[in-house]
């Protein structure tokens, strides 16, 4: 496979990786990069973990040109090391006339119009690379490219035991905001959302937050409990993080809340 050529490229973040020291740059991918995005898309998808657990779904090329065109934003952030690609995500503007990225998710975030949405897919991280905060560095550029094009929510899917990619997601201040049955593979999955500008106050202290949402109540539910999460969800609690390694999941429900999700 050919290495991709950054010079070109505009580079949003350069790094090192925490567990080697091997630099790393944050870019735009094009659609001439597209062979390299389904070659680390198809190493993770094969992988015996991803076969057990369907974390991501199979993607072909075409999947991934139509979110290289550059069409209403939609992009792919790739994540670049001595010319190799280490991780990449796929991003996708929904609107109006074509709302088909946001559809399978818009029952459970029903204050988020298409046009106003940005969803992210395919997100992996290349199996020797994990760990480094990867992911996090692409949701934190996923978040200012979606800002760069007007959308004001965020948006993704992902398989209800996905733990490294739910923390992830809560740790950049996504919350869960539903629970269904997958259109595409009949999965069970969790709906992971944000406004953005709620969102940045994610990494603020707890006083911060506190004080900016009132008075909330926080209550822990087994992760693997579906049926409690389900029922909070219904009155209107969304899920905010992963505690005890993975096991316990806080739900919040703060004064004021939008009003509760939808939950099939
Ligand atoms: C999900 C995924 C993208 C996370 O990438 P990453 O860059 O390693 O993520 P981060 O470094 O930001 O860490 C996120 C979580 O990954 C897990 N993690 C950390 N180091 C890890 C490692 N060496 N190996 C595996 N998982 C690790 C942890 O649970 C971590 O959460 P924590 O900080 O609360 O402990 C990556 O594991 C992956 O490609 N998985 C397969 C595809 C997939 O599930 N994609 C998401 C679809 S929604």
């Amino acid at each position: 496979m050919e290495l991709i050529d950054i010079s070109e490229l505009t580079v949003l973040e350069e790094g090192t990786l925490k567990s080697n020291g091997a630099p790393y740059a944050v870019v735009f991918l094009e659609p001439c990069h597209v062979r390299q995005i389904k070659a680390l898309h198809d190493i993770v998808y094969d992988s015996p973990e991803n076969r057990q657990n369907k974390f991501i779904l199979q993607r072909d090329e075409g999947y991934f040109l139509d979110a290289l065109t550059g069409h209403n934003g939609n992009a792919v952030i790739g994540i670049v090391s001595r010319g190799q690609l280490i991780a990449k995500s796929a991003i996708f503007h929904p609107t109006k006339e074509d709302p088909s990225a946001a559809e399978a998710m818009a029952d459970t975030v029903i204050n988020a119009p298409p046009e106003q949405t940005s969803v992210l897919q395919a997100v992996t991280v290349s199996p020797d690379c994990r760990g480094n905060g990867l992911m996090q560095t692409m949701l934190r550029h996923w978040y200012q490219h979606a800002r760069a094009h007007d959308r004001c929510h965020v948006l993704s899917e992902i398989e209800i035991h996905n733990q490294p990619s739910l923390s992830a997601f809560l740790k950049a201040g996504l919350h869960i905001a539903g629970i269904h049955t997958s259109h595409v593979d009949g999965a069970r999955v969790t709906h992971a959302h944000a406004r953005i500008k709620y969102a940045a106050h994610a990494h603020l202290d707890d006083n911060f937050n506190a004080q900016a949402c009132g008075e909330a109540a926080y209550i822990p539910c087994l992760a693997d409990d579906l049926d409690a999460q389900r029922r909070l969800l219904e009155e209107g609690y969304v899920g905010v993080s992963l505690e005890e390694e993975g096991q316990v999941l806080i739900m919040k429900k703060a004064p004021g809340a939008a009003a509760p999700p939808t939950v099939q």
